[in-house]
C-alpha cells in the first residue's frame, strides 16, 4: 500500500502536462485493482488465520495445561503413597512445596481414605472466578486404597500464552498482506498502469494533430502489441497527411498561378476600363464642340448674310454712282449700311461672347481646375453647350438655381456630371415618348455644419425598374447594349461626385414617374482632388 501513493500522485502530475487526461478516471482504474487484489488476498487470509489462530488457542489450553495439570497430579499421586501409608503429612510436605512454585497451581487437597484432609495447599489471593481445570487421583498402596489427591490448575498462564501466539500469527498475516499488496501494485503499476498511461498519451497526442511523435516501444506483452500496432497505425496516418499536405500544396501553387493570370486579366479588364472611360470623357469633349460649332453658327451665318448683301448694296450703288445718283438713293444706302453693319457687329460680338464662354468650358473640361463660380452661370452655359442636343426635340430642359449660389470647387467635373445626366433623361428617360421636361433645382445645405448645396436633375421620364435601381452606378451597367450604351456614364458620375467634388449621390425612381437625381456637394471642395478624375475633363 505505501507505495501506492507516490504512484498516484506521478499520474496526477502527468495530467496536468497531459491536459486531457482525467486524473479520476485512471486513479480509479488503480484504485479499483489494488481493492480486488486487496480484497482476493486479504480474505482468504483472514478467514485461515482467524481459524488458524482460534485452533492454535485451543489448542494451547486443553492440550498443554491438561497435560502439565496431570503430570502434577501424576507426581503427587505417586510422591503421597508414602505420607499417607506412614500417617505423615510432614513426609509430604516438600513435595506439596515443589508442586506450589508453578503459579497455575491454585489448590491442592490431598485426603485420606475416610474423606478427612491429610494435606492442604491453597493459592493466596485468589482471584474470583479464575479459570481452572481439576484433576482428582486415586491414592492406593498393594490394593489398599489410602486416600486421593485432588489438584486445581489455573488456565490464565495458558491463555495468555495463547494470545501472545496468536498476536504473533496475525502480525505475520498483516505482514503477509502489505507485502503481497506492495509487490502486486508495484507491478501494476510498471506493467499496466504505466504502458496504458503512456498509450494514452500518445493517443491524445494523435488525436490532437502530433503524427510526428513516435509511439513509445513497449515491453513484449499485449501492450507491447498495442503499441506496435499504434506505431503503424500512426506511420500510415502520417504518410497519409504528407501525402494530402504535398496535394494541398500542389494544388495552392496551381491557384496562385491562376490567381496570378486571373489578376493580369483584372488588370487587363481595368485598362479597358480606363479605355472606355477616357473614349466616354473624350466622346463628351466631342458633344462639346459640336455644341460650340453650332452656336457659333448662328451668329456667323447672320453676319455672314448681312455682310454680303452689304457688299452686294455697295457694288449696287458704285454702279448707279457712274450713272448719277438721287439724293434719296444716297440715304437708302448710308442708311442700309448703318444698320447692316450694326447687325454684323452685333453677331460678331455675340460669336465672340460665345467663344470666350465656350473657352470657359473648355479649359473647365480639359484641366479640372478649381476656382470660384457662380453655379447658375455654369449651369446656363452647361445647357448652351447641349442646345444642339435638344434642338430637334420635343424635350426642354429647364433651370431654377438661385443667382447668388457661389461654388469654390471643379466647375469642369460638375459640368460633365450634368452633361451625362441630361443625356441619360435624353436617351434613357424619354425613349418613345412625345414630350417631357427635365428640371434643374437647387438649394443651399448644410453638410455637417460645413455650408453646401443639394442639386436636384429630375425628369418625367420611363423611370428606373427597382431591380436596376442598385445597379445603375455599376460600371459598364447598360440597358441599351449594343445600341450605343456602354454603361460608364453613372460611374463616372458617382466616381466625380464622391471623389473630386467631396460630395454624395442619391436616385429615386419609379418606373413610368421619372427619375430624379439629388446630388449634395460642399460650396468649398475637398482639399485634394483625385488626381485619376482631373486628367481627361
Ligand atoms: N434618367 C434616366 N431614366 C431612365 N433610366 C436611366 C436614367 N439614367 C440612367 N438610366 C439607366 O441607367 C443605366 C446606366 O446609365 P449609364 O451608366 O449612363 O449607361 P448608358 O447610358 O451607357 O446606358 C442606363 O442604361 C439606364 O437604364
Ligand atoms: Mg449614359
Amino acid at each position: 500500500m505505501s507505495n501506492q501513493s507516490p504512484a498516484i500522485k506521478g499520474v496526477d502530475v502527468q495530467d496536468q502536462d497531459g491536459g486531457l487526461l482525467p486524473s479520476k478516471r485512471k486513479t480509479s482504474l488503480q484504485t479499483f485493482l489494488v481493492i480486488v487484489v486487496f480484497l482476493s488476498i486479504a480474505t482468504p487470509a483472514v478467514i485461515t488465520g482467524g481459524l488458524l489462530i482460534r485452533e492454535n488457542y485451543q489448542r494451547t489450553i486443553a492440550h498443554e495445561s491438561q497435560a502439565a495439570a496431570g503430570s502434577y497430579a501424576d507426581l503427587l499421586q505417586a510422591g503421597m503413597t508414602m505420607p499417607l501409608w506412614n500417617v505423615a503429612p510432614s513426609l509430604g510436605e516438600p513435595l506439596l512445596d515443589t508442586v506450589k512454585i508453578d503459579p497455575s497451581v491454585l489448590s491442592v487437597i490431598v485426603q485420606g481414605a475416610d474423606g478427612e484432609t491429610f494435606l492442604l495447599y491453597e493459592k493466596e489471593n485468589l482471584e474470583p472466578r479464575e479459570e481452572s481445570i481439576e484433576m482428582v487421583r486415586q491414592i492406593s498402596f498393594e490394593g489398599e486404597k489410602l486416600g486421593s489427591v485432588a489438584l486445581r490448575y489455573s488456565l490464565k498462564s495458558a491463555r495468555q500464552r495463547a494470545a501472545a501466539d496468536s498476536q504473533l500469527l496475525l502480525t505475520i498475516i498483516i505482514f503477509q498482506l502489505i507485502f503481497s499488496l506492495g509487490v502486486v501494485s508495484y507491478f501494476l503499476r510498471q506493467r499496466v498502469i504505466k504502458p496504458l498511461v503512456a498509450l494514452e498519451r500518445a493517443a491524445v497526442g494523435i488525436a490532437g494533430g502530433d503524427l510526428k511523435t513516435a509511439i513509445p516501444q513497449l515491453q513484449a506483452d499485449e501492450f507491447g502489441g498495442l503499441s506496435r500496432q499504434l506505431e503503424i497505425m500512426r506511420g500510415s496516418l502520417e504518410q497519409s497527411f504528407t501525402t494530402l499536405e504535398d496535394r494541398v500544396n500542389e494544388r495552392t501553387a496551381e491557384l496562385v498561378e491562376l490567381n496570378g493570370e486571373l489578376q493580369g486579366t483584372l488588370d487587363k479588364l481595368q485598362q479597358a476600363q480606363g479605355n472606355l472611360v477616357q473614349s466616354e470623357k473624350l466622346a463628351a469633349l466631342g458633344a462639346l464642340v459640336a455644341g460650340v460649332a453650332h452656336e457659333l453658327n448662328t451668329p456667323l451665318g447672320n453676319g455672314l448674310t448681312v455682310a454680303s448683301s452689304l457688299y452686294d448694296a455697295t457694288r449696287n450703288f458704285t454702279r448707279e454712282m457712274q450713272a448719277g445718283i438721287t439724293r434719296a438713293a444716297l440715304d437708302q444706302y448710308i442708311a442700309d449700311m448703318e444698320e447692316g453693319t450694326h447687325l454684323v457687329v452685333a453677331s460678331l460680338e455675340r460669336a465672340s461672347e460665345l467663344v470666350s464662354g465656350f473657352k470657359q468650358v473648355a479649359v473647365d473640361r480639359t484641366s479640372a481646375q478649381q476656382r470660384e463660380f457662380n453655379l447658375a452661370e455654369m449651369l446656363n452655359e452647361t445647357r448652351m453647350t447641349l442646345s444642339p442636343m435638344f434642338k430637334h426635340t420635343p424635350y426642354q430642359v429647364r433651370i431654377d438655381v438661385p443667382e447668388r449660389v457661389v461654388l469654390n470647387s471643379f466647375p469642369g467635373p460638375l459640368g460633365q456630371v450634368v452633361t451625362n445626366l441630361l443625356n441619360n433623361a435624353l436617351i434613357h428617360g424619354f425613349d418613345g415618348r412625345d414630350h417631357g421636361e427635365i428640371w434643374i433645382s437647387a438649394e443651399q445645405v448644410n453638410i455637417l455644419a460645413e455650408p453646401g448645396v443639394r442639386i436636384v436633375i429630375s425628369d418625367d421620364g420611363n423611370g428606373i425598374p427597382p431591380e436596376n435601381l442598385g445597379r445603375i452606378f455599376d460600371p459598364f451597367f447598360t440597358t441599351k447594349l449594343g445600341e450605343g450604351g456602354n454603361g460608364l456614364g453613372m460611374h463616372i458620375v458617382h466616381n466625380i461626385v464622391t471623389g473630386v467634388l467631396g460630395g454624395t449621390i442619391q436616385v429615386n425612381s419609379a418606373l413610368g414617374e421619372g427619375t430624379e437625381f439629388l446630388l449634395t456637394i460642399p460650396l468649398l471642395a475637398p482639399v485634394s482632388p483625385i488626381e485619376e478624375e482631373g486628367k481627361g475633363d
